[in-house]
Order: structure tokens, then C-alpha cells, then sequence
């Protein structure tokens, strides 16, 4: 399949930023920030695979694998529709999904079903129909590898485990007010995932040979984000045009 950057010279190039790493190194957050300088959508397709673990959950919630049917797969729709510089799943009334798709559960099955092929080609064939239509910043695993791997830019972002570990329960006291977790379990459950995401046999995370690498540990938000613009200028000023630089 075309990715929108690969059209021919005379068609116009729908810019995709891929930016991939492991979970809590701070991914979501440059997207959103790159999507705002530069006038892009986010997309974040870890909430995707969310959205599906989050329905598979209700189907079967002992083990949301077992939801994992060709039926189900069949008739997979999840509804998605941008709100504000972000596009993503969103419930009947069009409110874009939140708290429901980062409980413990879902965090404690994601990975498991992220794993299966299938899976992985319905949010595939969503992201790419995405790009189509709108420049976006995608966050995930695999999205300059497996996904987007012609995408102009690449970013692959790293962090300490425990210093994703606190940024993660940061994000759950302020989403939930109260910590459900201790940062042992949280620390626990990332690097279960890392190994996971790691070691699956469909597009695993690794970094892209192209990607940019920022490590996140010691840079705070303003900095991640300039460091990235100054990448952008150099590898693809395009897409700074007209923007403040
Ligand atoms: O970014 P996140 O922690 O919300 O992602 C949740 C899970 O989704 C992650 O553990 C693995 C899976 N994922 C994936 O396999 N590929 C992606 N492109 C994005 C997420």
C-alpha cells in the first residue's frame, strides 16, 4: 500500500512524524507539543489497542484473549474523530475515550493482545486511512518501523525505567486523583510490557536505523520539544514552513 508521503511528485506529500519508544518515556507528550508547533494532528495508537483490549475486557474479563475471534475482529469498528490537534478513538457521544482505556486491567492486558497479527492490522489499516487525509505526529511501537517506515521524520525516545515509572504514576494520581498503584507495581508492569512489546514476532519495538534517538531522563518538556524542532530544521525543514520558529 501508498503511504500518503510516497505519492508522486505531483500529488501533494501528507507529512507523518513517527515517533516510537517504550511506555512512559514520554512519546504522547513531544507528539502533542510537535503537533501544536507544527500545526499537525496527534495521533496516539496505543490507544487504540486500548480501545480494543478495553472492549475484549467486557466480552471476557478473565481473559480478554479469548475475545480475540475472527467474529470479533470482523466486526471491529472503533469510532474516531478529531478533537482539537489530536485524532482518536471516541465513545457514542464523540468524546474522545480516557480513563476507561488506562485501568490497571487494560494496562495488565494490552501488550497480550497487541501481540496478536491481526490486531495489529486493523489499527495498521486505521492509521494509514488516517494519513490519507490529515499530517499527523503518530506515537506507538512500530510506527517508523512497521507502519510509516518511509516517514520523513523519526524519533525514537528512551528513558530510565524508573523515572518512566513516577511519570506514569504522576499521570494515574491526576487522572484518577488518588494512586491505585505503588510505583513498584507501575515499574513492574512497564517493564512487563517493554518485554513483551519487545519480544513479540509481529513488529516488535526496535528502533528505526533512521530514527532519531532522544533520552528523555534528564531533558523536561521544553527541552524534549526544542530538541526535536532542531532535528526537524536540519532533516526536514518543509515542515517548519511558515511556522514560528
Ligand atoms: O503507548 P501505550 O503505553 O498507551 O501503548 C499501550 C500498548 O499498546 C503497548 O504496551 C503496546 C501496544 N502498542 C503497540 O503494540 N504498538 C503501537 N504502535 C502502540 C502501542
Amino acid at each position: 500500500m501508498r503511504s500518503a508521503h510516497q505519492s508522486p511528485s505531483e500529488t501533494p506529500i501528507i507529512p507523518v512524524i513517527a515517533i516510537d519508544g517504550p511506555a512512559g518515556a514520554g512519546k504522547s507528550t513531544l507528539a502533542r507539543d510537535l503537533a501544536e508547533r507544527l500545526g499537525m494532528y496527534h495521533v496516539d495508537s496505543g490507544a487504540f489497542y486500548r480501545t480494543i483490549t478495553a472492549w475484549a475486557l467486557k466480552a471476557h474479563p478473565q481473559n480478554p484473549e479469548k475475545a480475540i475471534t475472527p467474529a470479533f475482529l470482523e466486526q471491529l469498528d472503533i469510532p474516531v474523530a478529531p478533537y482539537g490537534r489530536r485524532i482518536g478513538p471516541v465513545n457514542r457521544q464523540g468524546q474522545p475515550l480516557g480513563t476507561e482505556i488506562r485501568t490497571p486491567e487494560v494496562n495488565r492486558w494490552v501488550s497480550e493482545i497487541s501481540r496478536h497479527p491481526r490486531v495489529r492490522e486493523y489499527v495498521n489499516a486505521r492509521l494509514r486511512a488516517l494519513a490519507v487525509r490529515w499530517p499527523l505526529v503518530i506515537d506507538g511501537r512500530d510506527i517508523g518501523t512497521a507502519v510509516f517506515p518511509d516517514a520523513p521524520v523519526k524519533f525514537f525516545i528512551t528513558c530510565d525505567p524508573h523515572v518512566r515509572a513516577q511519570r506514569r504514576l504522576a499521570e494515574m494520581r491526576q487522572a484518577a486523583g488518588a494512586a491505585p498503584l505503588d510505583e513498584k507495581a507501575v515499574l513492574e508492569n512497564i517493564l512487563k510490557r517493554d518485554r513483551i512489546d519487545s519480544q513479540r514476532a509481529t513488529a516488535p519495538l526496535k528502533q528505526a536505523p533512521d530514527a532519531f534517538v532522544i533520552d528523555t531522563t534528564h531533558l523536561d518538556r521544553t527541552a524534549q520539544l526544542e530538541k526535536a524542532v532542531e532535528y526537524i530544521r536540519q532533516k526536514a525543514p518543509f515542515l517548519l514552513a511558515g511556522r514560528s520558529r
